[in-house]
């Protein structure tokens, strides 16, 4: 039985931990193929929420294998506190995997991203400062740590002391702040850290492929999204993995003939953390009502999400980039109050009209959206348990945006809670 992706089609937080949870059902394992603890996946089982960074979204269910892929980059201080966040609310997480060849994040890759943010002033991208960059950047340049080398602290130490006396130049003679210390670093990853991530640490290619083989089913939860894609995002407003459902591959070791549902998420608008683009961005009374009812703060930074209108200029580019099979559609609840909902269905700048992204990201800074404008439903979504209950309205919006797309929509969000959605008959 080959793989789904679940994948972000706009700017992230789009309710990837929601849909993966609800799959995860139908699923055997779990595995997160990029990023790291600057995701925010955010669950609501029996109205209690769970926000989860590293640790796959299919956790809470008993039968599901969670596997943090090669691809993710993994601060184990993080990953172990959230293992005993979870286990502390009666979760159990022993059956939590970890690819040998993810990347470590150390402490200096905190510590740059922070100072490089600084350094930035007014053109900072807005990173999380969780060292995701940083760590992405060394891996590139083959000086990254892996899990593995956790298992060898020769290796570790080695590896360590040639990357952090190059570190140690970089944070004292250029950013004025005092050096790391080797003996203390080894000493936290390799004492306190080693003896627990260990048994967690497995060939995960291996056991996925096996996995496959069984018969057993996939799915590739991805962290960020589409447009903060390293290759396809709004560069260099974006995070430094890929996102995209190309990078499910490369950051799990399955192969691309492995894939078979490519399943897209999409906000009901859309919101975007940190700089960069926004073409269809609303501010002032709408913003803030939408703001207010979306509940758009990060799940984990607290950071307040920019919030504009339903893009599906973005929604062509992200079927085209993920071959998306279908789309979940989330938060059409959040704009149950509003007389008109705007969609944006091209672009114009400089009498040139664009139904995908202009190349040239200076032509996209000056954009400006081409809506169409539909009726408002003004009336209560989220008490809805079938999709024949929606009003007329919502399910035209949702014919109109798939239409719009191309892309059929599977799975409509009415709220945050597990139980909060229903499917187009
Ligand atoms: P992710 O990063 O893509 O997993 O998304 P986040 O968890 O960071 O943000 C999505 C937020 O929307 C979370 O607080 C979810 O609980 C919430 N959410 C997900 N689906 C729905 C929905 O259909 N309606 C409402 N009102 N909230 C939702
Ligand atoms: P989930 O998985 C929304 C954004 C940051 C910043 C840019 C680069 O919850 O959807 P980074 O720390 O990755 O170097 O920051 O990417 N960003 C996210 N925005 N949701 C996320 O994750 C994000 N992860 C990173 O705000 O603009
Ligand atoms: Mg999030």
């Amino acid at each position: 039985m080959p793989a789904t992706v679940v994948v972000g089609t706009q700017w992230g937080d789009e309710g990837k931990g929601k849909l993966t949870d609800l799959l995860a059902r139908e699923m055997d394992l779990v595995v997160r193929y990029q990023g790291g603890h600057n995701a925010g996946h955010r669950i609501v089982v029996d109205g209690e929420a769970t926000a989860l960074q590293l640790v796959p979204s299919g956790v809470l269910y008993e039968h599901i294998t969670p596997v943090i892929g090669n691809g993710v980059v993994v601060d184990p201080a993080v990953l172990l506190g959230e293992l005993d966040a979870l286990a502390a609310k009666g979760v159990d997480v022993s059956r939590v995997v970890v690819s040998g060849n993810a990347h470590l994040i150390m402490p200096y890759h905190q510590e740059l991203d922070r100072l490089t943010e600084r350094f930035l002033g007014k053109n900072a991208l807005g990173t999380t400062k969780r060292g995701i960059g940083p760590a992405y950047a060394d891996k590139a340049s083959r000086v990254g740590l892996r899990v593995q080398d956790l298992l060898d602290p020769k290796i570790f130490r080695q590896k360590l002391d040639v990357v952090l006396h190059e570190k140690n130049l970089v944070l004292t003679k250029v950013y004025n702040r005092p050096a790391l210390s080797a003996e203390e670093l080894a000493a936290t990853y390799l004492e306190q850290y080693a003896p627990r991530v260990a048994p967690m640490v497995a060939d995960t290619v291996s056991l996925l492929h096996e996995a496959l083989a069984r018969g057993q089913r996939l799915l590739l939860e991805g962290a960020q999204a589409t447009f903060l894609d390293l290759d396809h995002g709004t560069y260099p407003f974006v995070t430094s993995s890929n996102p995209v459902a190309g990078g499910a591959c490369t950051g799990s070791g399955l192969g691309p003939r492995d894939l078979s549902a490519i399943v897209g998420i999409a906000k009901a608008y859309v919101t975007r953390v940190g700089a960069g683009p926004f073409p269809t961005e609303l501010e002032g009374d709408l913003a803030d009502r939408l703001v207010e009812r979306g509940q758009e703060f990060g799940t984990n930074t607290g950071r307040r999400r920019r919030v504009g209108w339903f893009d599906a200029v973005l929604g062509r580019q992200a079927a085209r980039l993920n071959s998306l099979t279908e789309i979940a559609l989330t938060k059409l609840d959040v704009l149950d109050e509003l007389d008109e909902i705007r969609v944006c269905v091209g672009y114009e700048a400089a009498g040139v009209r664009y139904d995908h992204p202009p190349y040239h990201q200076s032509v996209l800074h000056e954009v400006a959206p081409i809506y169409e404008t539909l009726p408002g439903w003004r009336q209560d979504l989220s008490g809805v348990t079938t999709y024949d209950e929606l009003p007329d309205a919502a399910r035209d919006y949702v014919r109109f945006l798939a239409d719009a797309i191309g892309v059929p929509i599977t799975v409509v969000g009415v709220g945050p809670g597990r139980e909060q959605f229903v499917r187009p008959s």
